[in-house]
Protein backbone atom coordinates (compact mmCIF):
# COMPACT_ATOMS: atom_id res chain seq x y z
CA UNK A 1 0.00 0.00 0.00
CA UNK A 2 1.40 3.72 -1.02
CA UNK A 3 0.63 6.22 1.59
CA UNK A 4 0.63 9.30 0.56
CA UNK A 5 -0.62 12.57 2.54
CA UNK A 6 -2.42 15.70 1.10
CA UNK A 7 -1.17 18.89 3.59
CA UNK A 8 -3.27 21.76 2.81
CA UNK A 9 -4.75 25.20 4.27
CA UNK A 10 -8.31 24.21 2.45
CA UNK A 11 -10.35 21.32 1.35
CA UNK A 12 -13.85 21.22 0.65
CA UNK A 13 -16.27 20.53 2.41
CA UNK A 14 -14.56 21.89 5.18
CA UNK A 15 -13.14 25.07 4.30
CA UNK A 16 -12.85 26.67 0.97
CA UNK A 17 -12.51 30.40 -0.02
CA UNK A 18 -11.21 28.90 -3.53
CA UNK A 19 -10.15 26.63 -6.10
CA UNK A 20 -7.60 25.04 -3.67
CA UNK A 21 -9.66 23.99 -1.34
CA UNK A 22 -12.00 22.22 -4.35
CA UNK A 23 -8.66 20.27 -5.55
CA UNK A 24 -8.16 18.68 -2.42
CA UNK A 25 -11.12 17.99 -1.54
CA UNK A 26 -11.76 15.68 -5.17
CA UNK A 27 -8.23 14.49 -6.02
CA UNK A 28 -7.72 11.90 -3.11
CA UNK A 29 -11.32 10.09 -3.86
CA UNK A 30 -9.82 9.63 -7.23
CA UNK A 31 -6.99 6.59 -6.50
CA UNK A 32 -7.72 3.02 -6.38
CA UNK A 33 -7.94 2.21 -2.64
CA UNK A 34 -6.73 -1.17 -2.43
CA UNK A 35 -3.01 0.44 -3.69
CA UNK A 36 -3.17 3.55 -2.36
CA UNK A 37 -3.96 5.31 0.93
CA UNK A 38 -4.62 9.20 0.47
CA UNK A 39 -5.07 11.04 3.76
CA UNK A 40 -5.66 14.55 4.02
CA UNK A 41 -4.16 16.95 6.81
CA UNK A 42 -5.34 20.07 7.67
CA UNK A 43 -6.11 23.35 10.28
CA UNK A 44 -8.97 22.53 12.67
CA UNK A 45 -10.23 26.07 11.77
CA UNK A 46 -13.27 27.42 14.79
CA UNK A 47 -14.64 28.56 11.75
CA UNK A 48 -15.83 25.10 10.17
CA UNK A 49 -19.37 24.98 10.15
CA UNK A 50 -20.78 22.76 13.28
CA UNK A 51 -22.19 19.79 11.34
CA UNK A 52 -18.98 19.17 9.99
CA UNK A 53 -17.03 19.87 13.53
CA UNK A 54 -19.33 16.86 14.76
CA UNK A 55 -17.81 14.53 12.14
CA UNK A 56 -14.36 14.97 14.19
CA UNK A 57 -13.14 12.58 16.70
CA UNK A 58 -10.15 13.26 19.14
CA UNK A 59 -7.05 11.27 17.87
CA UNK A 60 -4.11 12.61 19.96
CA UNK A 61 -2.27 15.75 21.50
CA UNK A 62 1.36 17.08 22.58
CA UNK A 63 3.29 19.80 23.26
CA UNK A 64 5.70 21.54 20.54
CA UNK A 65 8.35 23.91 21.14
CA UNK A 66 7.18 26.87 18.82
CA UNK A 67 8.05 30.44 18.22
CA UNK A 68 9.31 30.40 21.76
CA UNK A 69 6.86 28.61 23.81
CA UNK A 70 5.62 25.31 24.36
CA UNK A 71 2.14 24.85 22.41
CA UNK A 72 -0.49 22.71 22.43
CA UNK A 73 -1.15 20.36 19.33
CA UNK A 74 -4.32 18.28 18.80
CA UNK A 75 -5.16 16.21 16.32
CA UNK A 76 -8.77 15.20 15.45
CA UNK A 77 -9.52 13.09 12.68
CA UNK A 78 -12.76 12.45 10.58
CA UNK A 79 -13.94 10.08 7.46
CA UNK A 80 -15.35 12.36 5.28
CA UNK A 81 -16.80 10.21 2.04
CA UNK A 82 -14.54 7.55 2.73
CA UNK A 83 -11.19 9.46 2.79
CA UNK A 84 -9.65 10.26 6.21
CA UNK A 85 -9.07 13.62 6.99
CA UNK A 86 -6.38 14.81 10.31
CA UNK A 87 -7.34 18.46 11.62
CA UNK A 88 -4.31 20.19 13.62
CA UNK A 89 -5.91 21.81 16.45
CA UNK A 90 -4.83 24.96 18.24
CA UNK A 91 -7.05 27.80 19.48
CA UNK A 92 -4.60 30.75 19.76
CA UNK A 93 -3.60 30.06 15.84
CA UNK A 94 -6.92 28.70 14.26
CA UNK A 95 -9.89 30.95 16.04
CA UNK A 96 -11.29 33.36 14.32
CA UNK A 97 -14.23 33.69 11.62
CA UNK A 98 -11.83 33.21 9.12
CA UNK A 99 -9.05 30.96 7.73
CA UNK A 100 -6.92 33.53 6.87
CA UNK A 101 -6.75 36.99 8.70
CA UNK A 102 -3.46 39.27 9.17
CA UNK A 103 -0.52 38.77 6.66
CA UNK A 104 2.40 38.24 9.66
CA UNK A 105 0.00 36.36 11.90
CA UNK A 106 -0.87 33.84 8.58
CA UNK A 107 2.70 33.44 8.30
CA UNK A 108 3.66 32.44 11.53
CA UNK A 109 0.24 30.41 12.07
CA UNK A 110 0.95 28.01 8.89
CA UNK A 111 4.60 27.68 9.96
CA UNK A 112 3.31 26.44 13.05
CA UNK A 113 1.15 24.22 11.37
CA UNK A 114 4.06 22.64 9.27
CA UNK A 115 6.14 21.85 12.06
CA UNK A 116 2.89 20.67 13.77
CA UNK A 117 1.99 17.98 10.58
CA UNK A 118 5.30 16.38 10.72
CA UNK A 119 5.53 16.34 14.65
CA UNK A 120 2.25 14.71 14.74
CA UNK A 121 2.98 11.93 12.12
CA UNK A 122 4.42 9.24 14.52
CA UNK A 123 2.07 8.99 16.98
CA UNK A 124 -0.65 9.19 14.27
CA UNK A 125 1.29 6.01 13.95
CA UNK A 126 1.00 6.83 10.08
CA UNK A 127 4.01 7.12 7.85
CA UNK A 128 3.55 9.11 4.21
CA UNK A 129 5.99 7.66 1.20
CA UNK A 130 4.78 11.08 0.22
CA UNK A 131 3.60 13.75 1.50
CA UNK A 132 2.21 16.42 -1.03
CA UNK A 133 2.14 20.03 -0.09
CA UNK A 134 -0.16 22.57 -1.45
CA UNK A 135 0.77 26.51 -2.17
CA UNK A 136 2.99 28.55 0.21
CA UNK A 137 0.89 27.16 3.56
CA UNK A 138 2.91 24.31 3.39
CA UNK A 139 6.08 25.57 1.90
CA UNK A 140 8.24 24.76 5.03
CA UNK A 141 7.23 21.06 5.69
CA UNK A 142 10.05 19.84 2.92
CA UNK A 143 12.41 22.67 4.25
CA UNK A 144 11.60 21.05 8.17
CA UNK A 145 11.81 17.21 6.59
CA UNK A 146 15.22 17.65 5.42
CA UNK A 147 16.23 20.09 8.39
CA UNK A 148 15.04 18.69 11.92
CA UNK A 149 13.07 16.00 11.45
CA UNK A 150 15.86 13.29 9.97
CA UNK A 151 17.06 11.92 12.83
CA UNK A 152 16.01 7.85 13.46
CA UNK A 153 14.54 5.84 10.66
CA UNK A 154 10.62 7.32 10.97
CA UNK A 155 11.11 10.27 8.42
CA UNK A 156 14.27 9.05 6.06
CA UNK A 157 13.12 8.55 2.78
CA UNK A 158 9.92 10.51 3.11
CA UNK A 159 9.81 12.20 -0.08
CA UNK A 160 7.25 15.49 -0.70
CA UNK A 161 5.57 17.01 -3.43
CA UNK A 162 5.15 20.83 -3.75
CA UNK A 163 2.10 21.67 -6.09
CA UNK A 164 1.73 25.46 -7.11
CA UNK A 165 -1.61 26.20 -6.89
CA UNK A 166 -1.12 30.45 -7.29
CA UNK A 167 2.80 31.81 -7.47
CA UNK A 168 1.42 34.87 -6.71
CA UNK A 169 1.24 34.23 -2.62
CA UNK A 170 4.43 33.35 -1.40
CA UNK A 171 4.49 33.38 2.62
CA UNK A 172 7.06 36.19 2.78
CA UNK A 173 8.17 38.05 5.50
CA UNK A 174 11.45 39.62 6.73
CA UNK A 175 14.00 37.62 7.36
CA UNK A 176 14.99 38.42 10.99
CA UNK A 177 11.03 37.58 11.97
CA UNK A 178 11.25 34.60 9.32
CA UNK A 179 13.75 33.23 11.48
CA UNK A 180 13.29 33.81 14.86
CA UNK A 181 9.25 32.20 13.55
CA UNK A 182 10.68 29.36 11.88
CA UNK A 183 13.86 28.35 13.87
CA UNK A 184 15.24 27.35 10.69
CA UNK A 185 19.74 28.50 11.09
CA UNK A 186 21.48 30.64 9.18
CA UNK A 187 22.28 27.92 6.93
CA UNK A 188 18.69 28.33 5.16
CA UNK A 189 18.79 31.92 5.20
CA UNK A 190 20.84 32.62 1.55
CA UNK A 191 19.81 33.47 -1.89
CA UNK A 192 19.92 30.03 -2.96
CA UNK A 193 17.61 28.65 -0.46
CA UNK A 194 14.76 30.56 1.88
CA UNK A 195 15.70 34.29 0.69
CA UNK A 196 14.31 36.58 -1.27
CA UNK A 197 15.13 40.10 -1.95
CA UNK A 198 15.22 41.16 2.38
CA UNK A 199 12.33 38.51 3.17
CA UNK A 200 12.24 34.71 4.34
CA UNK A 201 10.09 32.77 1.74
CA UNK A 202 8.04 29.87 2.57
CA UNK A 203 6.65 28.92 -0.79
CA UNK A 204 10.46 29.32 -2.42
CA UNK A 205 11.77 26.94 0.44
CA UNK A 206 9.11 24.47 -0.56
CA UNK A 207 10.18 24.90 -4.46
CA UNK A 208 13.94 24.34 -3.21
CA UNK A 209 13.66 21.66 -1.14
CA UNK A 210 11.00 19.39 -2.79
CA UNK A 211 11.48 16.37 -4.87
CA UNK A 212 8.87 17.21 -7.19
CA UNK A 213 7.41 20.09 -8.32
CA UNK A 214 4.00 20.64 -10.09
CA UNK A 215 1.36 23.26 -11.27
CA UNK A 216 -2.03 23.27 -12.11
CA UNK A 217 -1.90 23.67 -15.86
CA UNK A 218 0.80 23.19 -18.62
CA UNK A 219 0.43 26.68 -19.84
CA UNK A 220 1.01 27.98 -16.48
CA UNK A 221 3.82 25.58 -15.97
CA UNK A 222 5.89 27.36 -19.40
CA UNK A 223 4.26 30.79 -17.92
CA UNK A 224 5.69 31.09 -14.42
CA UNK A 225 9.56 30.68 -16.27
CA UNK A 226 8.93 33.72 -17.76
CA UNK A 227 9.17 37.37 -15.86
CA UNK A 228 5.96 38.28 -16.44
CA UNK A 229 4.15 35.55 -14.76
CA UNK A 230 7.31 34.21 -12.15
CA UNK A 231 6.64 36.52 -9.56
CA UNK A 232 10.48 36.77 -9.17
CA UNK A 233 10.80 33.10 -8.86
CA UNK A 234 11.07 32.65 -12.67
CA UNK A 235 14.53 31.55 -12.39
CA UNK A 236 13.91 28.80 -9.73
CA UNK A 237 11.53 27.45 -12.06
CA UNK A 238 13.86 27.15 -15.20
CA UNK A 239 16.27 26.25 -12.46
CA UNK A 240 14.09 23.33 -11.66
CA UNK A 241 12.54 22.92 -15.14
CA UNK A 242 13.13 18.94 -14.34
CA UNK A 243 11.39 18.57 -11.86
CA UNK A 244 8.21 20.88 -12.80
CA UNK A 245 5.13 19.58 -14.41
CA UNK A 246 1.88 20.53 -14.53
CA UNK A 247 -1.58 18.52 -14.74
CA UNK A 248 -4.70 20.00 -15.05
CA UNK A 249 -7.48 20.11 -12.68
CA UNK A 250 -10.35 18.46 -13.03
CA UNK A 251 -14.07 18.98 -11.62
CA UNK A 252 -15.87 16.40 -9.03
CA UNK A 253 -18.49 15.51 -11.08
CA UNK A 254 -20.62 14.19 -8.26
CA UNK A 255 -20.79 17.64 -6.93
CA UNK A 256 -21.20 19.25 -10.42
CA UNK A 257 -23.50 17.79 -12.44
CA UNK A 258 -26.78 19.62 -14.06
CA UNK A 259 -28.21 16.36 -13.98
CA UNK A 260 -28.71 16.02 -10.48
CA UNK A 261 -27.79 19.10 -8.93
CA UNK A 262 -30.13 19.87 -6.30
CA UNK A 263 -29.19 23.47 -5.98
CA UNK A 264 -30.89 24.85 -9.40
CA UNK A 265 -34.06 25.32 -10.23
CA UNK A 266 -33.97 22.30 -13.48
CA UNK A 267 -32.26 19.39 -13.91
CA UNK A 268 -30.49 18.67 -17.89
CA UNK A 269 -28.12 16.97 -19.75
CA UNK A 270 -26.60 17.58 -23.24
CA UNK A 271 -29.73 16.49 -24.78
CA UNK A 272 -32.58 18.72 -23.38
CA UNK A 273 -29.79 21.76 -22.14
CA UNK A 274 -31.11 24.72 -24.17
CA UNK A 275 -34.67 24.43 -23.06
CA UNK A 276 -33.90 23.81 -19.36
CA UNK A 277 -31.23 26.44 -19.18
CA UNK A 278 -33.85 28.84 -20.82
CA UNK A 279 -36.20 27.89 -17.84
CA UNK A 280 -33.29 28.25 -15.35
CA UNK A 281 -32.54 31.92 -16.74
CA UNK A 282 -36.02 33.01 -16.76
CA UNK A 283 -36.11 31.41 -12.51
CA UNK A 284 -32.64 33.36 -11.39
CA UNK A 285 -34.34 36.94 -13.10
CA UNK A 286 -37.03 36.25 -11.11
CA UNK A 287 -35.07 35.31 -8.07
CA UNK A 288 -32.77 37.95 -8.54
CA UNK A 289 -35.11 40.77 -9.33
CA UNK A 290 -33.73 41.13 -13.07
CA UNK A 291 -35.73 42.26 -15.98
CA UNK A 292 -37.23 39.50 -18.03
CA UNK A 293 -36.56 38.43 -21.25
CA UNK A 294 -35.74 35.20 -23.04
CA UNK A 295 -33.39 36.59 -25.58
CA UNK A 296 -31.00 38.98 -23.01
CA UNK A 297 -27.79 37.58 -22.83
CA UNK A 298 -27.38 36.71 -19.39
CA UNK A 299 -23.29 36.77 -18.58
CA UNK A 300 -22.32 34.99 -15.54
CA UNK A 301 -19.04 35.79 -12.90
CA UNK A 302 -17.96 33.50 -10.02
CA UNK A 303 -14.93 34.28 -8.51
CA UNK A 304 -12.84 36.14 -5.78
CA UNK A 305 -13.05 39.67 -6.61
CA UNK A 306 -9.19 40.61 -7.43
CA UNK A 307 -6.83 42.49 -9.77
CA UNK A 308 -5.90 38.76 -10.72
CA UNK A 309 -9.08 37.90 -12.31
CA UNK A 310 -9.11 40.94 -14.80
CA UNK A 311 -12.31 42.99 -13.19
CA UNK A 312 -9.96 46.06 -14.34
CA UNK A 313 -10.91 45.36 -17.63
CA UNK A 314 -14.73 45.00 -17.07
CA UNK A 315 -14.63 47.93 -15.04
CA UNK A 316 -13.12 49.68 -17.99
CA UNK A 317 -16.22 48.66 -20.54
CA UNK A 318 -18.69 48.22 -17.95
CA UNK A 319 -20.68 51.27 -18.89
CA UNK A 320 -20.89 50.39 -22.65
CA UNK A 321 -21.44 46.89 -21.57
CA UNK A 322 -24.55 47.99 -20.09
CA UNK A 323 -25.89 50.20 -22.90
CA UNK A 324 -26.50 46.25 -24.84
CA UNK A 325 -29.19 44.06 -24.40
CA UNK A 326 -27.10 41.80 -22.08
CA UNK A 327 -27.57 40.78 -18.37
CA UNK A 328 -24.79 40.49 -16.09
CA UNK A 329 -25.01 38.48 -12.79
CA UNK A 330 -22.00 38.40 -10.67
CA UNK A 331 -21.51 36.71 -7.20
CA UNK A 332 -18.05 37.25 -5.40
CA UNK A 333 -16.37 39.15 -2.62
CA UNK A 334 -12.91 40.37 -2.37
CA UNK A 335 -11.63 44.36 -3.15
CA UNK A 336 -13.24 47.36 -2.16
CA UNK A 337 -12.87 48.55 -5.21
CA UNK A 338 -14.35 45.72 -7.42
CA UNK A 339 -17.18 45.13 -5.33
CA UNK A 340 -18.13 48.92 -5.25
CA UNK A 341 -17.98 49.08 -8.57
CA UNK A 342 -20.15 46.48 -9.11
CA UNK A 343 -22.26 47.34 -6.38
CA UNK A 344 -22.85 50.52 -8.87
CA UNK A 345 -23.55 49.34 -11.81
CA UNK A 346 -26.47 47.53 -10.05
CA UNK A 347 -27.82 50.54 -8.69
CA UNK A 348 -27.62 52.44 -12.08
CA UNK A 349 -29.02 49.26 -14.50
CA UNK A 350 -31.44 47.14 -12.28
CA UNK A 351 -32.84 45.43 -14.54
CA UNK A 352 -29.62 44.24 -15.85
CA UNK A 353 -26.81 44.17 -13.08
CA UNK A 354 -27.35 41.66 -9.93
CA UNK A 355 -24.58 42.30 -7.98
CA UNK A 356 -24.27 39.13 -5.31
CA UNK A 357 -21.41 40.24 -3.07
CA UNK A 358 -21.26 37.28 -0.64
CA UNK A 359 -20.15 33.64 -0.63
CA UNK A 360 -22.51 31.15 -1.32
CA UNK A 361 -22.17 27.56 -3.16
CA UNK A 362 -26.23 27.29 -4.35
CA UNK A 363 -25.68 30.81 -6.08
CA UNK A 364 -22.57 29.88 -8.01
CA UNK A 365 -24.66 26.20 -8.75
CA UNK A 366 -27.67 28.63 -9.97
CA UNK A 367 -25.17 30.97 -12.26
CA UNK A 368 -23.33 27.98 -13.78
CA UNK A 369 -26.52 26.62 -14.76
CA UNK A 370 -28.88 29.17 -16.06
CA UNK A 371 -26.38 32.27 -17.93
CA UNK A 372 -25.43 31.91 -20.98
CA UNK A 373 -21.93 32.92 -20.96
CA UNK A 374 -19.78 33.11 -18.55
CA UNK A 375 -17.00 35.67 -18.18
CA UNK A 376 -13.10 35.29 -16.38
CA UNK A 377 -10.69 37.19 -18.38
CA UNK A 378 -8.02 36.77 -15.77
CA UNK A 379 -4.67 38.29 -15.99
CA UNK A 380 -3.21 34.97 -15.25
CA UNK A 381 -5.15 31.64 -14.14
CA UNK A 382 -2.50 28.99 -12.79
CA UNK A 383 -5.81 26.78 -14.11
CA UNK A 384 -9.59 28.00 -12.66
CA UNK A 385 -12.34 25.68 -12.05
CA UNK A 386 -14.72 27.89 -12.84
CA UNK A 387 -14.45 28.14 -16.55
CA UNK A 388 -15.02 24.00 -16.26
CA UNK A 389 -17.57 24.18 -14.08
CA UNK A 390 -19.21 26.38 -16.51
CA UNK A 391 -18.50 24.07 -19.47
CA UNK A 392 -19.83 21.24 -17.59
CA UNK A 393 -23.42 23.47 -17.39
CA UNK A 394 -23.52 24.52 -21.09
CA UNK A 395 -22.92 28.00 -20.00
CA UNK A 396 -19.89 29.26 -22.88
CA UNK A 397 -17.01 30.43 -21.10
CA UNK A 398 -15.32 33.97 -22.24
CA UNK A 399 -11.56 34.02 -21.23
CA UNK A 400 -8.43 35.60 -21.61
CA UNK A 401 -6.04 32.77 -23.06
CA UNK A 402 -3.24 32.19 -20.31
CA UNK A 403 -2.82 29.25 -18.14
CA UNK A 404 -4.95 27.03 -17.61
CA UNK A 405 -7.31 29.04 -19.38
CA UNK A 406 -6.17 28.76 -22.98
CA UNK A 407 -5.48 25.12 -22.05
CA UNK A 408 -9.32 24.33 -21.12
CA UNK A 409 -11.61 26.38 -23.21
CA UNK A 410 -11.61 26.05 -27.13
CA UNK A 411 -12.31 29.35 -29.15
CA UNK A 412 -15.31 29.47 -31.33
CA UNK A 413 -14.57 28.97 -34.97
CA UNK A 414 -17.12 29.97 -37.41
CA UNK A 415 -16.14 27.88 -40.34
CA UNK A 416 -15.29 24.85 -38.62
CA UNK A 417 -18.31 24.88 -36.42
CA UNK A 418 -16.01 23.75 -33.28
CA UNK A 419 -14.72 25.22 -30.20
CA UNK A 420 -16.48 25.48 -26.44
CA UNK A 421 -16.04 29.33 -25.93
CA UNK A 422 -14.41 32.58 -27.00
CA UNK A 423 -11.19 33.72 -26.40
CA UNK A 424 -9.21 36.74 -26.37
CA UNK A 425 -5.53 37.08 -26.47
CA UNK A 426 -3.57 40.81 -25.03
CA UNK A 427 -4.90 41.76 -21.83
CA UNK A 428 -6.60 44.79 -23.51
CA UNK A 429 -10.78 46.00 -22.35
CA UNK A 430 -11.68 46.38 -26.13
CA UNK A 431 -10.34 42.85 -27.14
CA UNK A 432 -12.38 41.54 -24.27
CA UNK A 433 -15.01 44.15 -24.86
CA UNK A 434 -14.98 42.80 -28.54
CA UNK A 435 -15.31 38.71 -27.85
CA UNK A 436 -18.28 39.42 -25.72
CA UNK A 437 -19.57 41.43 -28.63
CA UNK A 438 -18.96 38.30 -31.15
CA UNK A 439 -20.55 36.07 -28.56
CA UNK A 440 -23.04 37.92 -28.22
CA UNK A 441 -24.18 37.95 -32.05
CA UNK A 442 -23.51 34.24 -32.32
CA UNK A 443 -25.93 33.47 -29.16
CA UNK A 444 -28.84 36.17 -31.32
CA UNK A 445 -27.61 35.36 -34.81
CA UNK A 446 -26.88 31.94 -34.84
CA UNK A 447 -28.71 30.09 -32.08
CA UNK A 448 -28.10 26.35 -33.89
CA UNK A 449 -24.44 27.10 -34.00
CA UNK A 450 -24.59 28.27 -30.14
CA UNK A 451 -26.73 25.36 -28.88
CA UNK A 452 -24.17 22.67 -30.83
CA UNK A 453 -21.55 24.66 -29.11
CA UNK A 454 -23.67 23.84 -25.47
CA UNK A 455 -23.52 20.37 -26.49
CA UNK A 456 -19.87 20.20 -27.36
CA UNK A 457 -19.41 21.86 -23.96
CA UNK A 458 -21.27 19.53 -22.19
CA UNK A 459 -19.39 16.62 -23.09
CA UNK A 460 -15.92 17.32 -22.41
CA UNK A 461 -14.41 15.20 -20.11
CA UNK A 462 -12.85 17.45 -17.26
CA UNK A 463 -12.93 14.79 -14.53
CA UNK A 464 -10.72 14.23 -12.55
CA UNK A 465 -9.82 10.63 -14.27
CA UNK A 466 -7.39 11.32 -16.24
CA UNK A 467 -5.27 14.05 -14.36
CA UNK A 468 -5.16 11.82 -11.34
CA UNK A 469 -3.77 9.28 -13.72
CA UNK A 470 -0.98 11.33 -14.01
CA UNK A 471 -0.21 12.37 -10.37
CA UNK A 472 -0.29 8.52 -9.64
CA UNK A 473 2.24 8.23 -12.53
CA UNK A 474 4.49 11.00 -10.72
CA UNK A 475 4.20 9.36 -7.07
CA UNK A 476 4.97 5.79 -8.28
CA UNK A 477 7.96 7.05 -10.44
CA UNK A 478 9.12 9.32 -6.78
CA UNK A 479 8.42 6.47 -4.82
CA UNK A 480 10.10 4.32 -6.95
P1 LIG B 1 -9.41 30.69 -7.54
O1 LIG B 1 -8.99 29.45 -6.86
O2 LIG B 1 -8.28 31.49 -8.12
O3 LIG B 1 -10.32 31.54 -6.70
P2 LIG B 1 -10.86 28.90 -9.34
O4 LIG B 1 -11.62 29.17 -10.59
O5 LIG B 1 -9.83 27.85 -9.40
O6 LIG B 1 -10.27 30.29 -8.84
O7 LIG B 1 -11.83 28.41 -8.20
C1 LIG B 1 -12.80 29.24 -7.63
C2 LIG B 1 -13.78 28.39 -6.84
O8 LIG B 1 -14.41 29.20 -5.85
C3 LIG B 1 -14.89 27.83 -7.69
O9 LIG B 1 -15.35 26.62 -7.09
C4 LIG B 1 -15.96 28.91 -7.59
O10 LIG B 1 -17.25 28.42 -7.87
C5 LIG B 1 -15.81 29.29 -6.14
N1 LIG B 1 -16.23 30.65 -5.76
C6 LIG B 1 -15.55 31.81 -5.91
N2 LIG B 1 -16.24 32.84 -5.38
C7 LIG B 1 -17.39 32.32 -4.88
C8 LIG B 1 -18.52 32.87 -4.19
N3 LIG B 1 -18.61 34.17 -3.93
N4 LIG B 1 -19.51 32.03 -3.83
C9 LIG B 1 -19.42 30.71 -4.10
N5 LIG B 1 -18.38 30.13 -4.74
C10 LIG B 1 -17.37 30.92 -5.12
C1 LIG C 1 -5.58 28.90 -7.47
C2 LIG C 1 -5.64 29.50 -8.86
C3 LIG C 1 -6.66 28.86 -9.76
C4 LIG C 1 -6.65 27.34 -9.61
C5 LIG C 1 -6.82 26.97 -8.15
C6 LIG C 1 -6.82 25.47 -7.93
O1 LIG C 1 -6.44 29.53 -6.58
O2 LIG C 1 -5.86 30.90 -8.81
O3 LIG C 1 -6.38 29.20 -11.10
O4 LIG C 1 -7.69 26.77 -10.37
O5 LIG C 1 -5.77 27.50 -7.41
O6 LIG C 1 -5.66 24.85 -8.42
Amino acid sequence: MKRILFASSEAVPFIKTGGLADVVGALPKCFDKSAYDVRIIMPKYQCIPDRLKELMQYKTHFYMDFAGASRYVGVLEANYGGIIYWFIDNEEYFSGPKPYTEWHWDIQKFMFFDRAVLSALPLLDYRPDIIHCHDWQTGLIPVYLHDSFQGGDFFRGIKTVMTIHNLKFQGNDNSLVFQRLSGLSDYYMTYDKLLMGPDGNMLKGGLVYADAITTVSDSYAEEIKTEFYGEGLDGLMRARAHDLRGIVNGIDYDIYDPATDKDIAFNYTADNAPQKKLENKRALQKELGLGSGDNRFMLGIVSRLTDQKGFDLIAYVMDKLCQKDVQIVILGTGDQKHEDMFRWFAGRFPEKVSANIYYSEPMSHKIYASCDAFLMPSLFEPCGLSQLMSLRYGTLPIVRETGGLRDTVEPYNQFTDSGTGFSFTAYNAFDMYNTVLFAHSIYIDHRDAWNRMIGRAMNKDFSWQASAEKYREMYDWLIG
